[in-house]
């Protein structure tokens, strides 16, 4: 077997509860399954996390329990790995949400370690965000309360308690939750099994089965092996339909450049925090660890047939260059989706900033490494920066290293102003919470500190980064 599966590497014991070392399972099905080696491409269909329903409703509030527990998952075929997950799954189950219909997630923690969930790209109160030091203790449970009344994104939910996410993402702590709303609605996007979420992850196993994880504080953890929804490099079947593809960078610090073989165009239609004004054909895009893109790929200009690989061009080991391939099959009936032809929205005109400031991301390297912002690494106790409900600011992060920053700011979204490589792409200029910063650039952004007063923080999303500790704290007044 190729990959890592030969060594056994100990599992870092620092903030790893004792139970991650567990031992994977190989089932006799993996005994009889020998000769296909467990790593190789699209062996297995793409799973679908299945969408939670609410237990509930009251006063038109959908309420959701979910248990935060341990499970196994069968991520190579025939073998069970231990994860974290949400239900016990990996990824979690989808939450599928409406604008205007608020929403209640009860979160049981069932693990014996502190837990929490943030809402990445959510506009939720500062108390319902998952800020780093607002913890659910074992056992304990705590009702998250989200307005929903931003417009439709697609949006994902993790852990985020302070110094473990690095592992506890890693393990399996996160899932999506989709925003919908009317304007999108009126678009006539693919439906139902033609909207499908890619939750992409890079992974490593010990022999047993088991996620292997090593940690690296410079450079993050890189697996090298790709998942796509908790699958190795899954085939997806596709009828000759419009496909509204929804991915999401979920690894630990990996960069993607994703690219459909052929050269074939895909057409972006949003970022992270939803619609672009315009629909974008591209042959593809990089996406940065938190970001997410959603594109319309219409299968019907394939014949059945056809097997359409998405390639990664950063793809490094040679083993991560492949993410999934898409089969064409016959049939797929009338189709009743459609590629919007123009404007699909007019972006909010954003008042004049009113501040700005600069935050250098910077490797300290004397005694033990850390990565630091202005000089600075988190300190629940400080508040780094006071903007003013309301306002917009700009904030220019200036990248000296030789590492990707991908930058995100809890509850809050922002416009991308100016690249210091070049000029913005198209495909970025709509709402965004989240922005890779390359070695050596400077990107300037404007946050539009809206809409909840309170305390939140901002941080690098290479979890390694944001752990040790590469986030600061804002309060918006
Ligand atoms: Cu997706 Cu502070 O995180
Ligand atoms: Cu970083």
């Amino acid at each position: 077997m190729r990959n890592s599966m030969g060594s056994f590497a100990l599992l870092c014991t620092i903030g790893t509860p004792a139970t991650l070392n567990r031992k994977g399972v190989t089932t006799s099905a993996a005994r009889r399954a020998k000769q296909a080696s467990p790593f190789a491409p699209f062996q297995r269909d793409v799973p679908i996390a299945p969408v939670l329903s609410p237990v509930r409703t009251e006063r038109g509030v959908d309420v959701y329990d979910v248990d935060i527990r341990e499970g196994m998952a069968e991520i190579l075929p025939g073998f069970q790995t231990p994860i974290y997950g949400y239900e016990g799954i990996y990824p979690g189950p989808t939450i599928r949400a409406r604008k205007g219909r608020a929403a209640i997630v009860r979160q049981r923690n069932g693990l014996s370690f502190d837990s929490n969930v943030h809402l990445h790209g959510g506009y939720v109160p500062a108390a319902h965000d998952g800020h780093p030091m607002d913890v659910i203790a074992p056992g304990a449970t705590f009702d998250y309360s989200y307005p929903n009344e931003q417009d439709a994104a697609f949006l994902w939910y993790h852990d985020h308690a302070h110094g473990r996410t690095a592992r506890t993402l890693y393990y399996g702590l996160l899932g999506a939750y989709i925003l919908e709303d009317d304007r999108e609605a009126a678009l006539e996007l693919p439906r139902d099994e033609y909207d499908v979420p890619l939750v992409l992850a890079d992974h490593a196993f010990n022999k047993d089965g088991s996620f292997r994880y090593e940690e690296n504080l410079d450079l993050g953890f890189r697996g090298d092996t790709i998942l796509v929804n908790g699958a190795v490099a899954p085939r997806m079947r596709v009828e000759r339909r419009i496909y509204r593809l929804r991915f999401l960078n979920a690894s630990n610090a990996r960069s993607y450049d994703l690219r459909l073989g052929n050269g074939r165009t895909m057409v972006q239609i949003a970022s992270d925090g939803g619609l672009l004004e315009r629909p974008l054909e591209r042959t593809g895009f990089p996406l940065h660890p938190a970001e997410r893109i959603e594109v319309l790929v219409d299968f019907r200009k394939f014949r059945p047939g056809s097997e359409v690989v998405l390639h990664n061009l950063l793809g490094d080991p040679a083993t991560t260059r492949s993410v999934m391939r898409f089969d064409v099959v016959r049939g797929g009936g009338s189709e009743d989706a459609r590629i919007p032809a123009g404007r699909m929205r007019t972006l909010e005109r954003l008042p004049d900033p009113i501040a700005s400031h600069r935050w250098d991301l910077t490797l300290q390297t004397g005694g033990d490494i850390q990565w630091k912002i202005a000089n600075r690494g988190f300190d629940p106790t400080r508040i780094d920066v006071r903007p003013q409900l309301g306002s917009t600011e700009l904030w220019q992060w200036h990248n000296p290293s030789e590492r990707v920053h991908p930058m995100h700011l809890h509850g809050m979204l922002f416009r991308i102003v100016e690249r210091s490589t070049g000029v913005v792409h198209p495909g970025e200029r709509g709402w965004k919470d989240t922005i890779g910063v390359q070695p050596k650039e400077t990107v300037t952004v404007q946050p539009w500190f809206t809409p909840y007063k309170g305390k939140y923080v901002f941080h690098c999303h290479a979890l390694e980064h944001g752990d040790k500790a590469m986030m600061l704290q804002l309060e918006v007044v």
